[in-house]
């Protein structure tokens, strides 16, 4: 460490992982802000005052805090939910952080000629819509096949947070319907449980900080909820599980984790919050201020190794470097799903169904997919008779054919459903 003593930015790395929600929450019991006072790096550097919209969150100003785009992410930023009519940007890659985004049921519309985009409600013209009106127009053209699912959309017109493949897996999707952290095997009353609003924040934190580090956040569980037990350094609170707001006070890590309610035994024992991959994280996290203090590039470091519940993410970079693995969440390889480097296998590798599979085993299911030597579903797949396409999610795309007629599919490629190495 060169600019920061060690303790100083551990506090620095570990504040960050400090939940918007609990953070305000907090800062209302001024006892409870006296102690996380002393534990946040903020209170000893020079970080700007979070906008008014992140302190007020009342219903004409309200904002998401994440941790800033910095390498030690110290800071906070806030970045403003914009209301209907207000001018607003685009954005992409590159941009700088936005200082503001179109609040709920709001999407950046481009206006003709040269106005200045504006904050305009999604309804008819949302991604979510748009796609239910495509099934609905495939459907009365005959194009649907048994396994498709209509997109469900909330009232604002964005994806609900859960897709589910019939029979096999749900996960988490983002307002767009793009898919992010958090999976769990289908079960008929999976949507009460599953909301994935700690994933759709940890995801936001990525897409908008556009970070080239890797960015830590609130800690989710593996279904994308809040982890019910946050840690910052030796201070411990109980979330909930949907809101992640706090539902006890703070606790001393040595004195007293064990009175907090969400405190589990079994779980909990010997007690060190941080998971192995948080560690390592942690470990090229400090790397990188080094290096970035020395001038260094660090381009090396810009995925992130670990996933938002802490543990290893699906692909991990065997330490040999020959080889890209699909991982479980220990870091060990699952089954043999495996690609050497600078191939196809490997450039297209996303380990799903590799994930899907493991899961679904793990739980005795007695339908499991079939995968790709790279763990990527294979782009055809049969069940009870009936093959139909599938998309990258495992999901089915357009209809079936009887097993005998699948060469028929669009998908067939002469039999290869995989990527060739
Ligand atoms: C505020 O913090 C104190 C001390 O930690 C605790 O006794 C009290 O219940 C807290 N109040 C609220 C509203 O959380
Ligand atoms: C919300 O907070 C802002 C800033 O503190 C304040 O100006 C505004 O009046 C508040 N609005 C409501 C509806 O409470
Ligand atoms: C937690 O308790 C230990 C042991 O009493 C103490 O050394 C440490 O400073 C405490 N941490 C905080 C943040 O209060
Ligand atoms: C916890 O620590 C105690 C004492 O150090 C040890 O005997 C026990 O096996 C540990 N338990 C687990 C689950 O690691």
């Amino acid at each position: 460490m060169t600019r920061l003593s060690n303790f100083s930015f551990l506090l620095c790395v570990l504040s960050l992982a400090w939940l918007a929600g609990a953070q305000i929450e907090l800062a209302k019991n001024s006892s409870a802000r006296m102690t996380f006072a002393t534990l946040n790096y903020r209170e000893n550097s020079q970080c700007d005052t979070l906008k008014t919209a992140c302190r007020a969150q009342n219903s004409t100003h309200n904002g998401i805090i994440f941790p800033s785009a910095t390498p030690c992410s110290c800071c906070q930023t806030c970045v403003e939910n914009l209301r209907l009519g207000d001018d607003c940007s685009v954005g992409g890659l590159g941009y700088p952080v936005p200082a503001g985004i179109c609040g709920p049921g709001l999407y950046c519309k481009v206006a003709e000629g040269d106005e200045h985009p504006t904050c305009q409600p999604m309804l008819e013209s949302s991604k979510c819509f748009t796609a239910q009106k495509e099934y609905d127009d495939q459907r009365e053209a005959g194009l649907i096949g048994h396994l498709m699912q209509r997109p469900e959309c909330d009232g604002d017109g964005n994806f609900q947070p859960v897709r589910c493949i019939p029979g096999q897996t749900c996960f988490c999707v983002d307002e767009e319907g793009n898919r992010i952290f958090g999976e769990a095997v289908h079960t008929a009353n999976i949507q009460i449980s599953m909301r994935c609003e700690c994933s759709r924040l940890a995801a936001k934190a990525r897409k908008l900080l556009n970070s080239q580090y890797p960015v830590l956040s609130a800690r989710c569980d593996s279904k994308g909820s809040y982890d019910q037990l946050q840690c910052v350094n030796d201070m411990c609170v109980c979330v909930d599980m949907h809101t992640g707001q706090p539902t006890s006070d703070l606790r001393n890590v040595t004195k007293g984790v064990s009175i907090l309610p969400c405190f589990d035994k079994r779980l909990h024992e010997n007690f060190t919050y941080l998971r192995d991959c948080e560690n390592v994280k942690l470990a090229q996290i400090y790397d990188i201020v080094e290096f970035t203090d020395n001038d260094f590039n660090v381009l090396e470091f810009d995925r992130d190794v670990c996933q938002p519940d802490g543990f290893y993410d699906r692909i991990q970079l065997h330490p040999t470097g020959g080889y890209q693995y699909c991982s479980d969440k220990d870091g060990a390889m699952i089954e043999n799903f495996q690609a050497p480097l600078n191939t196809r296998l490997a450039a297209t590798m996303n380990c799903k169904c590799a994930k899907a599979r493991k899961l679904l085993l793990d739980s005795k299911s007695l339908e499991v997919p079939e995968c790709c030597p790279n763990g990527n579903y294979k782009s055809l797949a049969c069940r009870r008779g009936e093959c139909y396409c599938v998309d990258e999610d495992g999901g089915q795309v357009g209809i079936e054919r009887p097993e005998k007629d699948k060469q028929k599919l669009p998908c067939y490629n002469g039999g290869d459903y995989c990527p060739l190495g």
